[in-house]
């Protein structure tokens, strides 16, 4: 049930991020978003947006692997605080008070029910600008930088959920947060979910995670001054390598116009606006869920044709921003390779199978942290179906499930789809079939579309790079992409 009467969260106060690229992160957030770094701990670095009141809002962490640690939220009053730790506690997902840390003061820990690890908190410390930071109004936080995407404040964030349905409950019964609009799907479960602390459209949103996996990541949202910043942004990003993954485009859903791009860490970011647009109204909750809201689309046009999820990954891996400057590599598509499995020599000791989830703050998911290592890209793949009406929709949308790596040889397969019968299983919604081991060749009336990536400088005494193969199979060998030395 919705609960009008309670406002005791403020705001999204400070989010952790995971990089295992910290300079090339660092980079990004304080070089192209202008943001600005404030402290320095271990291997975090603490930076601010130019319009924040608060110390910090985003800590970026060096790590093995991308995704989110905590997020910090902050209540309205210290009876606020008190309130919501009594309700998360007797939810049973508190893990208790945490001393005071950089920016904040005492901060009370806990997970929501996918298990992403979260923090609540009042007392903070407030920003004070320095002579070089000093801006010119006195009801502005710092100055504005005037570079890159000058992104002005921590909007939103965006987590995947295996149940969205209990996420959302959480969030609505025990955060006391306003449900602002959510999609349902035809047999019922909702797929997403968005909701507000005040008047702002939304401040926390959970989208359905296709893989089951919990506790991952789909992105988080800076908000730019005006919807020209956002098109400046995707100028801004193009000419420095930054990977564009969506937009600039608006989305049906609350009516943000926004950009998705990929942080050089493998992070999604986004740049949003929504425009005048605010929930002001009581009861605007209640009629954003009413079931004739299910069919709308996440966006405008294509966008709109089909309804979420897109079933889309967190970013893992080697981002395609990485693409200028990655090492030079050979990629082509084929049916087959050699077949490791019937080779148990040291190669098969080195061999890396890397399904796609991502690890999460608990590091729970590990075997499933990229092994490969800096020189594979991971290709993306989509696949599209129609749904019950005969709609075409996107089924799914991210890194192929299943790599298998030779690091010692230079390559890798990269398993993009299979069929093993005739006729094939063309239903939309058919267990993924790329999930099982890789094997070569396809069996009889079957098919596989693999990517096979060899990178260079890995020649064997006869000029050859393994694997090589010999199959009863027709292999249609297509050369993607080839880069030279
Ligand atoms: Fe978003």
């Amino acid at each position: 049930m919705a609960h009008p009467e309670s406002f005791d969260l403020a705001h999204l106060g400070g989010i952790e991020l995971f990089t295992p690229k910290f300079d090339e992160s660092l980079h990004f957030f304080r070089d192209i978003c202008a943001m600005r770094e404030v402290a320095r701990v271990g291997d975090s670095a603490y930076l601010r947006t130019w319009d924040e009141y608060q110390l910090y809002s985003l800590k970026l962490t060096a790590s093995d692997t991308n995704g989110v640690g905590r997020t910090l939220f902050r209540t309205t009053s210290p009876d606020a605080l008190d309130r919501r730790v009594a309700a998360i506690e007797a939810a049973g997902l508190g893990h208790g008070w945490r001393e005071p840390e950089v920016g904040v003061g005492r901060s009370y820990e806990f997970e929501d029910p996918d298990g992403h690890l979260m923090g609540i908190y009042y007392d903070t410390e407030l920003y004070v600008p320095d002579d070089e930071d000093r801006p010119a109004l006195k009801n502005q936080a710092s100055a504005y930088p005037g570079r890159g995407i000058n992104a002005r404040r921590l909007d939103h964030i965006n987590y995947l959920a295996a149940d969205v349905d209990a996420a959302g409950d959480f969030w609505q019964d025990v955060m006391h947060s306003r449900e602002s609009e959510r999609v349902r799907m035809d047999d019922g479960h909702f797929a997403a979910r968005w909701f507000r602390f005040h008047q702002k459209s939304y401040d926390v949103v959970y989208s359905e995670d296709w893989t089951g996996e919990r506790g991952r990541f789909h992105h988080f949202a800076f908000a730019p001054d005006s919807r020209e910043d956002i098109l400046k942004a995707a100028d801004i990003c193009l000419e420095n390598g930054i990977y564009i993954e969506y937009g600039p485009y608006k989305h049906a859903i609350n009516q943000t116009f926004f950009l998705y791009v990929w942080e050089p860490g493998g992070n999604r970011i986004e740049f949003a606006n929504a425009q005048a647009r605010l929930a002001a109204g009581p009861g605007l909750s209640d009629r954003a869920v009413e079931p004739g809201r299910a069919r709308q689309g996440p966006g405008l046009g294509h966008e709109d044709r089909g309804h979420l999820p897109h079933a889309r990954h967190a970013v893992r891996g080697e981002p395609g921003g990485d693409r200028p400057a990655g090492p030079r590599r050979a990629l082509s598509a084929g049916s087959g390779c050699r077949s490791i499995d019937r080779h148990p020599d040291h190669r098969l000791q080195a061999r890396q199978e890397v399904t796609r989830p991502m690890k999460n703050h608990r590091g729970e998911g590990a075997a499933s942290v990229d092994p490969i290592g800096d020189g594979f890209h991971v290709p993306r793949r989509v696949v599209t179906g129609h749904d019950a009406q005969g709609v075409s929709v996107v089924v799914s949308d991210g890194p192929v499930p299943v790599t298998r790596a030779l690091p010692d040889d230079g390559v890798a397969f990269h398993e993009v789809w299979a069929t093993d019968a005739v006729p094939a299983d063309i239903h939309a919604g058919a267990e993924d079939p790329t999930a099982g081991s890789i094997t070569v060749p396809p069996p009889q009336h079957g098919t596989r579309i693999r990517i096979n990536e060899f990178l260079p400088g890995h020649l064997d005494e006869r000029g050859l790079q393994s694997p090589v193969h010999r199959t009863e199979s027709i292999d249609y060998g297509i050369v993607l992409e080839e880069r030279s030395h």
